[in-house]
């Protein structure tokens, strides 16, 4: 089975970019084979942040150029990536159905991938609990800031109201350090769990790292330098964690299943 994980937040500009592909290269080290597919459609930039210059993107796909299984790019010999595409090409509003097409095509990839990560858009528009509900996991991330709060709380509340989505796995992100982040995660927890009927898990934090912000000026993703210790055991924890997370009993289509 392919497994499936969609990274999102409320707020938007949280890191989950940059989470989403330094975790598919987490995996990928693991030796896993992992496709990262830029959900963030029309506002694609996990590209920039990957180091890759892709070619073709969901756009060719969409627009009935290409087959699925002709859009990934290969970024390592476990890595695969299909790029989200630009605004130019109408990405940014697709219907229903175009969203339907691109999620049940990806049964045609099973047999290549043991997982995907997906880099989902900010906020809790249609599109993004749509892909929240075709992934078997979901990882919202936030940072300690009482807009992120408010958002990532709106984000789950409209999830779970839309597709029944229950379980999720919060991680923090740009936190001061270990302490910081599960005190913030355990204050969050406390509100919601009050007020929402969903369940969560704490998969862990990053810390706010100049390391972090290089990596992204420089266009080499942060666990790709051994130097940065820190940051790799961050995101080790991150890959652990995924597997703690409850999967969802969704109705409805999912990604690799026919
Ligand atoms: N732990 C961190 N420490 C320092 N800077 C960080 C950290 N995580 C992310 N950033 C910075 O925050 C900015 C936003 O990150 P990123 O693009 O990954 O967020 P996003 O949630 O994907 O944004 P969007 O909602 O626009 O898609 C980037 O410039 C990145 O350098
Ligand atoms: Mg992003």
């Amino acid at each position: 089975m392919t497994e499936s994980i969609a990274i999102s937040s409320g707020k938007g500009g949280v890191g989950k970019t940059t989470i989403a592909v330094n975790l598919a290269l987490t995996a990928a080290k693991h030796g896993k084979r992992v496709l990262l597919l830029d959900a963030d459609l029309g506002m694609a930039n996990a590209h920039i942040i990957l180091g890759v210059n892709p070619e073709k993107s969901l756009d060719d796909f969409v627009s009935g150029n290409l087959n699925l299984n002709k859009i990934p790019i290969k970024v390592n010999s476990k890595l695969d990536f299909i790029s989200g595409g630009s605004a130019i090409h109408n990405m940014l509003n697709l219907n229903e159905t175009e969203r339907y097409k691109i999620i049940k095509s990806f049964s045609s990839l099973k047999k290549s991938y043991d997982m995907m990560i997906i880099d989902v858009g900010a906020g809790a528009d249609t599109s993004s609990t749509a892909f929240m509900a075709a992934s078997n996991k979901n990882v919202v991330v936030v940072v300690p800031e009482p807009t992120s709060f408010v958002d990532a709380y709106g984000l789950m509340k409209a999830a779970h109201f839309d597709h029944k989505i229950e379980n999720y796995g919060i991680f923090v992100n740009n936190s001061n350090n270990e302490i910081h982040a599960k005190s913030y995660y355990d204050r969050f927890e406390l509100i919601f769990s009050k007020y929402l009927d969903i369940k969560s898990t704490y998969l862990g934090g990053l810390k706010i790292s100049q390391r972090v912000k290089n990596s992204i000026i420089s266009r080499n993703p942060v666990v790709s330098d051994k130097l940065n210790k820190e940051e790799i055991i961050s995101f080790e924890n991150l890959y652990k964690n995924l597997e703690i997370i409850k999967l969802n009993d969704v109705k409805g289509i999912k990604f690799f299943e026919d």
